[in-house]
């Protein structure tokens, strides 16, 4: 995870214990919610997106007037999603929903360990009338349910523990309207995913509403969050939001909130080239020219050294390192490859490259396999099939990096 959210350290650290021997017994259910999604106070308001927060709002009208109302907010890394969500959650507060918020992990999976982190927040675990429903869901969801079931066929016990989950939601949203806010829904495990898939059918006339967060590349991958996603579409009950770069008035609206004073047109205007609108980078180029004196206050305005506009901006490239971290070394030969052939490249060109070099891989299909972790990591974009060119660079360091 690149940005946003604390270490996820901490938030394990807070997680109590996962004992439940008898649901229906525990005089007080604890929290258990390993991937609560910490809702940091953010500082400035939200730059740009007037139509992401409507449609947030509209959606916010319709789950309160009773029916289950979903909403993605889909984009590259670093983009602002989970920005939308945590704005989300203050929406949904002042609206009067209880909110849970969660976020499914890169490395930490399990069976169930996002659905055990939504049944097991402290909105659900904390809500007197539902304590009954939410501890019989959350004993089935961490296994340890009535001895008398054990020996129930898996296929039934699955369907058990989602019913369960359900009529706990139910339950739950039956009191007050429920904010159910998901980030990195691309890293979720099956379990979980099938559940929300039970839920959005179980629970259609109830007063939800479903916000994820996703990065399209990735969830190409995972078959349960595209069949979920395909459900909601084909009952209409999705509304489907994608962040696109800022423009170069956000990116300066951006560097405001965060040098806190206005910024020189010319120093706005080099930062937006040099992150090509990504919200994150912005970001970090703000702090990394800070830190290194390049960007100063002279009469209440903020101006960038001129030489800093020919340097190779260091967070851009750390950010970039970061991401290639997962790559395959094969996906990595194959980008410096195709590198030479600039920012945007078909795959037959990239073949008569690696032919000329003779290098092992050479059919389209092998090339075009290596080029796949490398979208997944946000350091390729796949361009439409009409396009003359099958790949991009992201963003105009990863060519000079590979
Ligand atoms: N519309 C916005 N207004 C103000 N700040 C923003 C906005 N969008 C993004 N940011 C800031 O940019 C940084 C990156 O945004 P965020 O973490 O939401 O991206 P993301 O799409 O969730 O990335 P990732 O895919 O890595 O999780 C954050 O510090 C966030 O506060
Ligand atoms: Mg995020």
């Amino acid at each position: 995870m690149e940005s946003g959210l604390p270490p996820q350290s901490a938030t394990l650290a807070s997680a109590a214990p996962a004992r439940l021997d008898s649901p229906a017994l525990a005089p007080v259910l604890q929290p258990l919610s390993p991937l609560a999604l910490q809702l940091q106070r953010v500082t400035g308001a939200v730059v740009g997106r007037p139509l992401e927060l409507a449609a947030i709002q509209q959606e916010l009208g319709v789950a309160r007037g009773g029916r289950l109302a979903g909403v993605t907010v889909e984009g590259e890394p670093g983009i602002g999603k989970t920005r939308l969500l945590l704005a989300a959650s203050e929406l949904a507060v002042a609206e009067g929903f209880a909110t849970v918020a969660v976020t499914a992990d890169e490395e930490i999976r399990g069976p169930f360990l996002l659905a055990r982190s939504i049944v097991g927040s402290a909105a659900a675990v904390e809500a007197p009338h539902a304590a009954e429903a939410v501890g019989r869901s959350l004993g089935a969801l961490s296994g340890h349910d009535d001895p008398g079931l054990s020996s129930l066929p898996p296929d039934q016990k699955l369907l058990r523990t989602l019913d369960l989950a359900a009529v706990a939601i139910r339950t739950l949203a039956a009191e007050r309207p429920l904010a159910l806010l998901i980030d990195d829904l691309q890293w979720a495990d099956d379990d979980s995913l099938r559940l929300l898939r039970y839920l959005v059918r179980a629970n259609a006339a109830s007063p939800i509403f479903l916000m994820a967060a996703i990065r399209p590349e990735e969830l190409a991958f995972v078959t349960e969050a595209v069949n979920l996603l395909a459900d909601m579409e084909r009952i209409g009950m999705v509304r489907r939001l994608k962040l696109t770069r800022f423009t170069q008035t956000q990116t300066a609206e951006l560097l405001r909130q965060i040098l806190g004073g206005k910024v020189d047109a010319v120093g706005a205007a080099a930062m937006h080239g040099q992150a090509e609108g990504v919200p994150f980078i912005v970001e970090e180029l703000a702090h990394a020219y800070l830190d290194a004196g390049m960007i100063q206050e002279i009469d209440g305005t903020w101006a960038l050294a001129k030489k800093a506009e020919r340097l190779v901006p260091s967070a851009v490239r750390t950010l970039i390192s970061r991401r290639a971290a997962h790559v395959p070394e094969g996906t990595k030969a194959a980008m410096s490859l195709a590198a030479v052939l600039g920012r945007h490249f078909s795959l037959k060109d990239l073949q008569a490259i690696a032919v000329q070099l003779g290098e092992e891989e050479t059919s389209l299909d092998a090339l075009d396999a290596a080029m796949s972790p490398a979208v997944a990591a946000g350091l390729l974009v796949q361009h439409a099939a009409d396009s003359a060119a099958d790949y991009g660079f992201s963003h105009d360091q990863v060519g000079a990096f590979a």
